[in-house]
């Protein structure tokens, strides 16, 4: 698909999702190209008198947010957020997703699990019917990722450490990314408790139960997929 497709349809599903904010809400704000569409119209509205707080997802995020006016608060002084909204990389018709191509997925995940609505703002590209033609992305501590990296190769998972500029990229919670080829594997649900057990993986970018409502662009469309 062409990249302005993919933009007009991200900015499309992002739109669409600020929709969705009313004033006084406590608003997760994920992160990614997708995300930062969604914050940009979010910091228009607050330009306009929406009254919100935001609970950022990344360093980035965070940046991004203020630059924009949005007011943040820490996730231990909001409590449950009324509506987190993050993008994916990819997701299936059991709304499972991938995610972490950005590499805020541990921040993200612990936004899910604190929210009392995950909303999801995609392309269509992210929609696959079997998960895993996205490299998975797993978050290691680096104590233990040259371990994790082997076992994960005998396990025939074939993970890459994750560089950028040529140096160990490294996490806002200064941890290592290695991105793993789940393509083919059956249960998804089983290799992600297996890949939790680990000692030294943090989390995984498998979102397997969190996601409530999928908003995608589509062309000129926007769909709401529950
Ligand atoms: C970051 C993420 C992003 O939501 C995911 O990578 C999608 O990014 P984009 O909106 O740029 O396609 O999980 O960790």
């Amino acid at each position: 698909m062409k990249s302005t497709v993919i933009e007009h349809e991200k900015k499309l599903a992002a739109y669409e999702s600020v929709s969705l904010v009313k004033n006084g809400m406590i608003v997760g704000l994920g992160s990614g190209s997708t995300a930062e569409h969604m914050i940009r119209k979010l910091g228009e509205e607050v330009g306009k008198g929406l009254s919100i707080k935001g609970v950022p997802s990344s360093e980035k995020t965070a940046q991004l947010a203020k630059d924009l006016g949005i007011d943040l608060i820490p996730l231990e002084k909001a409590g449950k957020l009324d509506i987190n909204i993050d993008g994916a990389d990819e997701f299936d018709p059991q709304f499972r997703l991938i995610k972490g191509g950005g590499g805020a997925l541990l921040r993200e995940k612990i936004l899910a699990y604190n929210a009392k609505l995950n909303v999801i703002i995609a392309d269509s590209g992210k929609k696959v019917d079997i998960l895993g033609k996205f490299k998975l992305p797993l978050e290691t501590i680096p104590f233990a990722t040259p371990t994790i990296l082997a076992q994960l190769i005998e396990m025939g998972l074939r993970p890459v450490l994750r560089k950028h500029d040529g140096k160990t990229y490294s996490t806002d919670e200064n941890n290592c990314i290695l991105d793993v080829d789940i393509f083919g594997v059956k249960d998804i649900n089983s290799l992600n408790r297996t890949l939790i057990e680990m000692p030294g993986v943090v989390e995984t970018g498998l979102f397997l139960k969190s996601t409530d409502l999928i908003i995608m662009g589509q062309g000129d469309e926007t769909l709401f997929l529950r």
